[in-house]
């Protein structure tokens, strides 16, 4: 591969030795592995060790810690051990809370979620957050990176005004990627292609069916998805 991949693989599976074969056949395209809390609470610390036995791709631990910054800062460091390169942990959970996990797992990029996705600006305002989505997400990024944050993850519609209000210094992780070649109807409604982000400003891509659906048809057909998204975002054939 002639360009570090900006992909980080979301490893949706309920089964460990699944999550091992995806891993072990990708790893060569993929910069980081995405561990959510399905993952984590099936399998826990030791799995999470499997995987990196596996691959010296960087773990993304997505936990979205969202609790009083005491409890925050003991379930950080419980999982700084796995040396995970990323923490999730919900901007809005507020400062201390983010400064908390930002001190307690030291070597780690804590990340934090701002809006939801799936929450649309009807959501956002019965939640309380009366500005709407965009607005509320930006202001949930500059306040997680004052508190110390090194990432962000937002819609890849937001992408542009993250970069416009909060500049360049901190990487912005985005899911809802879909290659235009990407047939199959899923859930993910308000999409960009991969390059499409990336030209955005996006650091860092979470892709999971649109690689991890090839797995039925064969290794060799996953390991070739995960190969043709890395090239079209270098050679500009996505769009
Ligand atoms: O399969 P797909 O590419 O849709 O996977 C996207 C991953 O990103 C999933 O693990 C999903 O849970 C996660 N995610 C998302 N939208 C968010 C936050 C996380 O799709 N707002």
């Amino acid at each position: 591969m002639a360009h570090k991949s900006p992909i980080i693989l979301a490893v949706d599976t309920s089964s460990l030795d699944t999550a091992l074969e995806w891993v072990a056949c990708t790893s060569k395209y993929i910069s980081a592995y995405k561990l959510g809390l399905e993952f984590f609470l099936s399998f826990g610390g030791e799995g999470v060790r499997r995987i990196a036995e596996v691959s010296d791709a960087k773990l993304f631990l997505d936990l979205k810690l969202h609790d009083i910054p005491n409890t925050v800062a003991g379930a950080s460091a419980a999982v700084a051990a796995l040396t995970p390169a990323f923490v999730t942990v919900h901007a809005s959970g507020g400062r201390a809370m983010i400064s908390a996990a930002v001190q307690a797992a030291p070597l780690s990029d804590i990340t934090a979620v701002t809006i939801l996705t799936s929450l649309d600006d009807d959501d956002v305002k019965e939640i309380g957050y009366g500005a709407g989505a965009l607005p509320s997400a930006v202001n949930l990024a500059k306040l997680a990176l004052e508190a110390g944050a090194k990432a962000i993850v937002c819609s890849p519609l937001e992408i542009s005004a993250m970069r416009q209000n909060l500049g360049k210094n901190f990487a912005i992780i985005t899911p809802g990627i879909r290659p235009a070649d990407h047939s199959a109807r899923d859930d993910q409604a308000r999409t960009m292609t991969p390059r499409e982000a990336i030209d955005a400003g996006a650091t860092y891509l979470v892709i999971g069916r649109p690689i991890t659906q090839h797995a039925i048809s064969g290794m060799q057909r996953m390991q070739d998805a995960a190969a043709k998204i890395v090239d079209d975002i270098y050679s500009g054939n996505s769009r």
